[in-house]
């Protein structure tokens, strides 16, 4: 067994002696409308995940990271904010909030709430103020109104797309037309407006002082703009390179921005931390993670990733030294709120026979497993195997690990939600190509019966299907072999095997089964193949295995599986 030199050993990053918490922190995604539901209005709220609260403590996680919960006409989940300083009345009060603050403080897990600067929601206050203003007033100066184009400007001003599909520009009765990247209810703000950089600081301190710990911010490779007239078409945006002086995406001015937000977050004792949702290039990634700007950004490859060993090594290895690079740690992703949950990815088994580019949008939130010959069929314990396989092999990476409600459930994606129920404005902006994130919205199973599985005590905003009872919580935290079980149990581990923030590949002389070191001596090791592994006689005790391993003398790693062992 040979010690790959992948990793440089003159690594730069500096291990203090207590190192930031969120340089290797397990940060627990909550969807706070799908979690838990208190008041039994079918949507989950700050009260329910108050009572929920022992669980998180109980599963080992060091911080949740709490999607939107402000005012919101949910035209997007939620990322379209009415108000950046309040809790969306349905959801709660902020009293509630500071409650839930409390409580998750006092078992030691820190709150990181959502930032979502691009853009508001059209019922907010200042595009309210805006429509009523009419042209060339400073509240239209809050976002980007433009006229048409056309003889009577009855023409969007360019032919952009939205997110979401269909125009990103969208007309109102005087005739203008304002910018929407997403949703049409979701009007982009200018961040060339003073005003509003202003008012993001307000809403840093406004939750900085209530006590959260950190932000993630979302798209925060989009707030800045040139929109220098005569603006450019979408075929002339494709020619132009994203390395910083794109009119749209990535541009190097964004950085302004952070940096006014880094005296914010430097303010506070400890410093409130950030992490950007930027969808960039690799080689941009560290702007983002600097500690003059963001000070981490979201590393999406795994979560684009197959389950396979060559891609995961490459990704794992670049990573890690990109994040050196920065000076901060890294991040790993597996799930989210926008695509479809690693079990269904990793269970789709005829993707690579789907016609042309079918596959693509099937692997990341396309439609699937509709009726026909044509979708992708799912594997369901193939998917699970290889997502708690996945999963164990993340949790042992240095940096931090980003788990998404319901994936320590083993939960897969909710295919069966008829089309009346659907909210996702992806699915309505597509004319129904493309089913979207609801899938992955579903609220959560606690118990294998009730109403809403335990979720509260009425109905659930998006339907469960009946297959959530095996996944219950209650069902899964009696049963050792459980996917919860599992992921209690590694992330008590990580704790007590934390360690500094390197790994060194060791050979295994097979491609489809990867094995790391961390600097304790604590190593992995992952049978991405079908065949056993059989573990080397040097190798120390199993700690874990997202597998029966059968006999202890056996010593062998089942295929699709990773097992964590003790340093020899
Ligand atoms: C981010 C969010 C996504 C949202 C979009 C617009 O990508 O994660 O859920 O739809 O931004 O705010």
């Amino acid at each position: 067994m040979t010690v790959s030199t992948d990793i440089a050993p003159d690594s730069t990053i500096v291990q203090t002696e207590i190192a930031p918490w969120w340089r290797q922190a397990a940060v627990y995604q909550i969807y706070p409308r799908s979690f838990a539901d208190a008041d039994g209005d079918g949507l989950g709220d700050m009260r329910g995940i108050l009572s929920r609260v022992d669980y998180l403590a109980d599963l080992g996680i060091d911080a949740v990271w709490l999607s939107p919960f402000y005012p919101s006409e949910l035209a997007d989940g939620g990322y379209d904010v009415a108000d950046y300083r309040d809790v969306d009345p349905r959801l709660g009060t902020l009293a509630d909030f500071d409650a839930l603050t409390a409580a998750l403080h006092a078992r030691g897990i820190k709150v990181i709430v959502d930032i979502v600067p691009n853009h508001t929601s059209d019922q907010h206050v200042w595009f309210q103020e805006a429509l009523a203003a009419g042209r060339g007033s400073a509240a239209r100066e809050r976002f980007i109104f433009r006229e048409g184009s056309g003889p009577d400007g009855s023409e969007p001003p360019t032919d952009w797309t939205a997110a979401f599909g269909g125009s990103a520009w969208e007309r109102v009765a005087d005739g203008q037309w304002y910018l929407h990247t997403f949703a049409i209810e979701q009007p982009d703000l200018n961040w060339a407006n003073p005003e509003v950089r202003a008012d993001f600081v307000k809403t840093l301190r406004f939750w900085s002082d209530r006590g959260v710990d950190g932000f993630r911010i979302d798209v925060a490779h989009m707030l800045t703009k040139d929109l220098t007239e005569p603006l450019p078409s979408t075929a002339e945006l494709a020619e132009i390179p994203v390395d910083g002086n794109h009119p749209l995406l990535d541009r190097d001015d964004v950085h302004e921005v952070y940096a006014q937000w880094r005296e914010v977050f430097n303010s506070y004792d400890p410093p409130r931390t950030a992490v950007a949702e930027a969808w960039v290039a690799a080689d941009r990634v560290p702007k983002y993670a600097s500690p003059e700007s963001l000070g981490q950004s979201f590393n999406f490859d795994l979560l684009v990733a197959d389950f396979d060993g060559a891609q995961f090594r490459e990704i794992v290895t670049h990573n890690v030294a990109l994040a050196a690079r920065s000076g901060s740690s890294s991040t790993w992703v597996l799930s989210n709120h926008d695509v479809f949950r690693h079990a269904t990815r990793y269970g789709l088994t005829n993707l690579d026979d789907l016609p042309g580019d079918a596959a693509v949008p099937k692997r990341h939130g396309g439609g699937w497993l509709e009726s026909g010959a044509d979708q992708a069929v799912l594997d369901r314990e193939r998917g699970e195997r290889r997502a708690r396989a996945a999963s164990l092999f993340l949790l042992a990476l240095p940096g931090s690990a980003y788990l998404y409600q319901g994936e320590e459930l083993g939960l897969h994606e909710v295919a069966e939600i008829p089309a009346a129920q659907r909210q996702d404005p992806t699915y309505f902006r597509t004319n129904q190509e493309q089913y979207g994130r609801d899938g992955c919205r579903v609220p959560l199973p606690w118990q294998p019966d009730g109403p809403s599985f335990g979720f509260g005590t009425a109905g659930a905003h998006l339907p469960q299907p009946a297959w959530f009872a095996d996944h219950a919580v209650s069902i899964e935290e009696h049963d050792p072999e459980s996917t919860l079980s599992l992921y209690r149990r590694a992330l008590a581990l990580r704790h007590e095997l934390q360690t500094g923030e390197q790994l060194e590949w060791i050979e295994t002389g097979r491609a489809d089964v990867l094995s790391f070191a961390r600097p304790n001596g604590w190593r992995v090791v992952t049978n991405f193949g079908t065949e056993p592994f059989a573990l080397p006689t040097e190798a120390g005790e199993v700690l874990v295995a997202s597998q029966p391993t059968g006999e202890a003398s056996d010593r062998v790693v089942p295929a699709e599986t990773t097992v964590w062992l003790a340093p020899a």
